[in-house]
C-alpha cells in the first residue's frame, strides 16, 4: 500500500519508512526538514535497497498535499509531522498550535476531499493526567497537561475523534508513545537533535562521546526506588513496528481507538547511566541537580491492550536500547551531518 508519511524524516518517522518498506508496503513522505535532514532518507535506502519518496515542504500547505494525493494512490496516511520540544512549545505556545494543529487540520482536509479516510495520529504518554494509578491504561484519565505541547496532541486526539463522529467511514488510530529511543542496529539512523538535547538518551550519548561534560540528572528524591525518575523506554524499531501492526487495524475498522506503544517496564535515570555503562564499557559522568519543573517522578504503560488487539509487543530491552543508540552515535558523532 501507498502510505503518505508525514514527518518521515524525522527520528520515528524515518525508523518507520524502513519497517514499512520491509513490510511491503510504499511510503510517500512530506516533511519540511525543520527538525531533520533529507539525509535519513538516504539512509532508509541504505538499509532497504528502497528510496522513498520524497515532498519537501509544510503539511499546512494543502496545494502541496493535493498534489502528492493526486499523483499517488495513497491508502492511509502516518502522521508524525509536529514540533515537539517542550520547554520550547512553553516560550512558543502559538508556534505549537499553529504547527501541530494546522498540519492535522489540514491533512485531514485534503484526505477527506481525496476520499483517503485511514490516519495513524503520533500522540503521546503525555496526554496522561499526572494524578493516575500506574500502569497507565487507554482509560486512564487524560488531560490537565503541562506544557502547550502537551494540549497540541490532547487537541490533536479530540479533532481526530470529532471527525469519526461526524463521518463514520474514517478510521483513526491514536498512538500513545512512551519514551522512544535506540536507534537501527546499523548505525545508520538514529535520533539527531540539533540543538542541546531535552531528553535523556540523547544527553548521555553526547556526554559518552565528550561532546558534554556530565549529564545533569534531575532529583534524586522523587519517591522512587532509587529517587531519580522512572520512564517507560521503548526501542525505536519496536515503536516503528507497532506503526506496521495498526495499519492491519486501521483498514478492518472504523472510528478512532487508541492504543499505548510502551513495554510496561519503568527504568530509572541511574539504571538507565549504569546500563548504558555496562552495555558499552564507556563512563557517563553525571551530576546530581535540582528536579526539572513539570516531571512526574514515575510512568509507564500498560500495553496490553496494544498486545490483544495488534498483536504487537516490544522485543527490545533496556540493554539493546543502550547498545544501538551507543553504536548510532560513535559512528556519526555529528549525527547526518557529516
Ligand atoms: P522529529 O522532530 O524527529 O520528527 C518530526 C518531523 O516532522 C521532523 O522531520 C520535522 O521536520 C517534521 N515537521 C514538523 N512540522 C512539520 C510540518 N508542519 N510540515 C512538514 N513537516 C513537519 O520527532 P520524532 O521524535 O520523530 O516525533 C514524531 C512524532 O511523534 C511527533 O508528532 C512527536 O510529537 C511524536 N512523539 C514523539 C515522542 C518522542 O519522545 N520522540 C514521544 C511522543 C510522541
Ligand atoms: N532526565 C535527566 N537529565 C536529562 C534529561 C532527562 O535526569 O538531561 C530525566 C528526566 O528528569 C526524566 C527522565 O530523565 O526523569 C526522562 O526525561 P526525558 O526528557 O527523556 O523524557 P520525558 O519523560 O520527560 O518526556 C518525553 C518527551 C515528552 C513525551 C514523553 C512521553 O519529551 O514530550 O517523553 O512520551 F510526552
Amino acid at each position: 500500500m501507498n502510505i503518505l508519511v508525514t514527518g518521515g524524516a524525522g527520528y520515528i518517522g524515518s525508523h518507520t519508512c524502513v519497517s514499512l518498506i520491509e513490510a511491503g508496503h510504499t511510503p510517500i513522505v512530506v516533511d519540511n526538514l525543520s527538525n531533520s535532514s533529507e539525509e535519513s532518507l538516504n539512509r532508509v535506502a541504505r538499509i532497504t535497497g528502497v528510496q522513498p519518496v520524497f515532498y519537501k515542504g509544510d503539511v499546512r500547505d494543502e496545494a502541496l498535499l493535493e498534489r502528492v494525493f493526486s499523483r499517488h494512490a495513497i491508502g492511509c496516511a502516518i502522521h508524525f509531522a509536529g514540533l515537539k520540544a517542550v520547554g520550547e512549545s512553553v516560550a512558543k505556545p502559538l508556534d505549537y498550535y499553529g504547527n501541530n494543529l494546522g498540519a492535522t487540520i489540514s491533512l485531514c482536509r485534503v484526505m477527506c476531499a481525496h476520499g483517503v479516510k485511514r490516519l495513524i495520529f503520533s500522540s503521546s504518554a503525555t496526554v496522561y493526567a499526572g494524578d493516575n494509578e500506574l500502569p497507565l491504561r487507554e482509560t486512564s484519565r487524560t488531560g490537565d497537561c503541562s506544557n502547550p505541547y502537551g494540549w497540541t496532541k490532547y487537541m490533536g486526539e479530540q479533532i481526530l475523534r470529532d471527525l469519526t463522529v461526524s463521518d463514520p467511514e474514517w478510521s483513526v488510530v491514536l498512538l500513545r508513545y512512551f519514551n522512544p529511543i535506540g536507534a537501527h542496529p546499523s548505525g545508520l539512523m538514529g535520533e539527531d537533535p540539533t540543538d542541546i538535547p531535552n531528553n535523556l538518551m540523547p544527553y548521555i550519548t553526547q556526554t559518552a562521546i565528550g561532546r558534554r561534560p556530565h549529564l545533569n540528572v534531575f532529583g534524586n528524591d522523587y519517591p522512587t526506588p532509587d529517587g531519580t525518575g522512572v520512564r517507560d523506554y521503548i526501542h525505536v524499531v519496536d515503536l516503528a513496528k507497532g506503526h506496521v501492526a495498526a495499519i492491519d487495524y486501521l483498514c478492518s475498522h472504523t472510528g478512532a481507538e487508541v492504543f499505548n506503544l510502551g513495554t510496561g517496564k519503568g527504568c530509572s535515570v541511574l539504571e538507565m547511566v549504569k546500563t548504558f555503562e555496562d552495555a558499552n564499557g564507556i563512563p557517563v559522568p553525571y551530576r546530581i541537580a535540582p528536579r526539572r519543573p513539570g516531571d512526574l517522578a514515575e510512568f509507564y504503560a500498560d500495553p496490553a491492550k496494544s498486545l490483544a488487539v495488534l498483536g504487537w509487543q516490544t522485543r527490545h530491552d533496556i540493554g539493546d536500547m543502550c547498545r544501538d543508540s551507543w553504536n548510532w552515535q560513535s559512528k556519526n558523532p555529528k549525527g547526518y551531518r557529516e
